[in-house]
Order: structure tokens, then sequence, then C-alpha cells
């Protein structure tokens, strides 16, 4: 049995992105309502979205895309990083020299 067909038999509850707890069903509704890359998926599920930076469900999002679709691997661009931003006190520029 090849790892997509295992993924895929999976029920619709089986959670795939662990940071923001987004499920197969929720995905595969997002590919059904048009979703054709993984940026389209983060969007509408927020899948990849999470702290860990979708390091952990890249794969398995990209994957299910394939599977639902018929689009090569090769073809689906990475979803697009964006560094995690957080509130900086402002003592922390105190000694920066300009
Ligand atoms: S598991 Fe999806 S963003 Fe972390």
């Amino acid at each position: 049995m090849k790892i997509d067909d295992e993924l895929m038999k999976h029920d619709d509850e089986r959670i795939i992105c662990r940071c923001e707890e987004i499920t197969l069903g929720q995905i595969r509704k997002a590919i059904q309502d048009g979703a054709r890359d993984l940026d389209s998926v983060k969007r509408m599920t927020r899948a990849g979205a999470g702290l860990c930076q979708n390091k952990t469900c890249y794969n398995l999002v990209a994957r299910i895309i394939h599977m639902e679709t018929g689009i090569p691997l090769s073809q689906l661009e990475p979803f697009t990083s964006r560094p995690p931003v957080r509130p900086v006190p402002v003592k922390c520029w105190s000694n920066v020299h300009v």
C-alpha cells in the first residue's frame, strides 16, 4: 500500500495540521471549494499558518491536494513563509547605536 493510499483512507476528522487543529475533511472541503495550491488551502483553512510554520503539515497538505486534484507534487509551490511577529520591548533597542 502506498503512503498516499494510507493517508486518504482516514476519516475526515483526522487532524492534519496539529498547530491549527485542521482536519482532513476541512482540507478536502477547501479543495472542493476551489483551492488548487497550498496557499489557497492555507487562506481557506489556516492549515500551515500555525506556530511550526507548516514544518509538520506541509507534506501532508501537499499530498492531499495531489490526491484530490491530480496536480503533480512537483508543480505545487511551497507555502508562503512569514516570520512570526511578536512584540519587542522598547528596552531591547536601548543599547542600539545608529
Ligand atoms: S502543523 Fe500545520 S502549521 Fe504546524
